[in-house]
């Protein structure tokens, strides 16, 4: 799996706005869209494009449009923080779903919607999640994609810990992994430390 750590200015003081304890749910939600559309830029340097004709006010030139838009897929609850972000950016792309909830004692995820197409074969996957932690909710939304044919999917998170990292990389179903930061480690809670909080309850209230 290819690593990409964005450690841009602009990326790293979004990254600190949310990091920050004291933002307002708007904050942190206005610095989560700006940072995906960051790290979405980054995560899709080499998507392949097809030539176009384009005719200027001058003349006729070769221009360039995305030849197999990708499927984004935002992780429910915080991964709709990224969604527009990502839309806005691949405007031609279409849009799946995945629900997933961790539970606070176990943390492990419980599922509770999965919208996406039959099959993926042949198509590029984007997963959207602010926050990789034990990589046990990241690692269902794969087997997910992977069951309807996905083999070329790009993770992109606001946030990793070094132990979702090695579970996702030690999986195998993700080509490459776009982050802001891969922090220390996890704490007794499976939070990401020092991380944000609950990305989830930061963008949207408490469940
Ligand atoms: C958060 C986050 C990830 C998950 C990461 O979601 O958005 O999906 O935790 O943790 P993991 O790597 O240990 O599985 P959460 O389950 O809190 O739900 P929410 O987005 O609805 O708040
Ligand atoms: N989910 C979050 O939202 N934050 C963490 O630190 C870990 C999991």
């Amino acid at each position: 799996m290819e690593i990409l750590v964005v450690a841009h200015p602009i990326v790293r003081s979004r990254l600190s706005v949310m990091r920050d304890r004291d933002s307002s749910n708007a904050e942190f939600r206005a610095a989560l869209r700006e940072l995906a559309t960051l790290l979405v830029y980054e995560a899709t340097r080499e998507l392949q494009v097809r030539d176009t004709t384009v005719t200027t006010p001058v003349a006729v030139t070769t221009g360039a449009a995305i030849a197999n838009p990708p499927l984004l897929v935002p992780v429910l609850r915080a991964g709709l923080g990224m969604a527009e972000a990502a839309f806005n950016l691949l405007p031609e792309s279409q849009m799946g779903f995945v629900g997933l909830a961790r539970d606070e004692a176990t943390h492990l995820p419980t599922p509770y919607m999965a919208s996406l197409p039959e099959s993926l074969t042949g198509r590029p996957v984007i997963v959207l999640d602010p926050m990789l932690a034990t990589g046990g909710s990241l690692q269902h939304c794969l087997e997910l994609l992977h069951a309807r044919g996905a083999e070329d999917v790009t993770v992109v998170c606001a946030l990793a810990a070094p132990e979702g990292v090695a579970k996702i990389e030690s999986g195998g179903l993700a080509q490459m992994l776009v982050t802001a930061s891969i922090d220390e480690r996890l704490n007794e809670d499976a939070y990401i430390v020092p991380g944000l909080g609950d990305a989830g309850d930061r963008q949207f209230g408490p469940r």
